[in-house]
């Protein structure tokens, strides 16, 4: 039976810690505060923002929620990113996505402050990752080396195979896993013969966004499997990319959708939230 990665608790301890710091921050000064923009009605994206909100009270970090109705204009974005961007008392800055169709992605995240860019979405910090000189490290990511980290597997020499090549997920991942030497693949849509490449896996990084995408005999005998997907089907139950059920019974360690990577993700961006405070105070 696979070890469980209880994300939910991993990132309780990561939120208990970060509340300390804040406290000691607070007393020199430095005061975090995050803005949280979303546009639109997506019920998804609500439950998240709502769960960032309420991460910032758990770490007594101060925080304001924009919610744009649908037909914002980017102009008015825009807009509000700059106010953002000048305001002393917000450290980061996060724009939830999907934003809607009428507004343009990548100029929403190339207008945010690098050094507010919580989420490190900026080509800036994007380019910093990949040198390996960076102060934000992107959540989802960032959350994932944490559940590998509980699982007690050292990386370095490691065969470690990421599902997708997303901005938000895949590529920053690899980059992550390369910083501590594992040898990494990216598969994707076009990859041909995937299960033979993710049966040589010793880490094993799914995020494709299908449910139960990887099965059992996709995996190796004792891998580390993380399950970065959050999908929701017909009968509204959540499930992951990974096929849990046929998962466990062949990986060593694994992590469950809901309480996997989803809470450490948020817990990550409180981190990078308070490490925006630190750094915008000394620049
Ligand atoms: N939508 C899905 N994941 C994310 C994330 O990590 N950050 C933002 N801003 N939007 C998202």
């Amino acid at each position: 039976m696979a070890k469980l990665l209880m994300g939910k608790e991993v990132s309780a301890r990561i939120k208990a810690e970060l509340k300390a710091e804040v406290e000691e921050l607070k007393k020199q000064g430095i005061n975090p505060g995050l803005a949280v923009i979303i546009v639109g009605e997506d019920p998804a994206s609500q439950v998240y923002v709502r769960n960032k909100e309420l991460a910032c009270e758990a770490c007594g970090i101060y925080s304001e929620k924009y919610a744009l109705p649908e037909e914002t204009t980017q102009e008015e974005l825009l807009k509000l990113i700059d106010t953002l961007n000048k305001k002393e008392s917000i450290s980061g800055i996060l724009v939830q996505l999907p934003v809607p169709k009428h507004i343009d992605e990548k100029t929403i995240i190339n207008a945010i402050d690098p050094k507010k860019d919580v989420d490190a979405f900026h080509p800036v910090n994007v380019g910093k990752i990949m040198v390996g000189n960076y102060d934000f490290v992107p959540c989802t990511p960032a959350g994932v080396m944490e559940l590998i980290k509980e699982s007690g597997i050292d990386v370095c020499g490691k065969e470690c195979v990421i599902v997708g090549r997303s901005n938000i997920v895949g590529k920053p991942q690899a980059m992550l896993l390369l910083h501590q030497n594992g040898t990494v693949t990216i598969c994707h849509s076009k990859t041909k013969n995937l299960k033979e490449k993710t049966k040589n896996a010793d880490i094993l990084v799914a995020a494709v966004g299908i449910p139960n995408f990887i099965t059992g005999d996709m995996i190796k005998e004792g891998a580390v499997v993380i399950d970065v997907g959050i999908n929701r089907l017909e009968n509204k139950k959540l499930c992951g990319d990974v096929e849990f059920e046929s998962a466990e019974k062949v990986a060593g360690a694994i992590t469950p959708v809901p309480g996997g990577v989803g809470p450490m993700t948020i817990a990550m961006l409180m981190k990078n939230t308070v490490k925006a405070a630190v750094v915008n105070q000394s620049k």
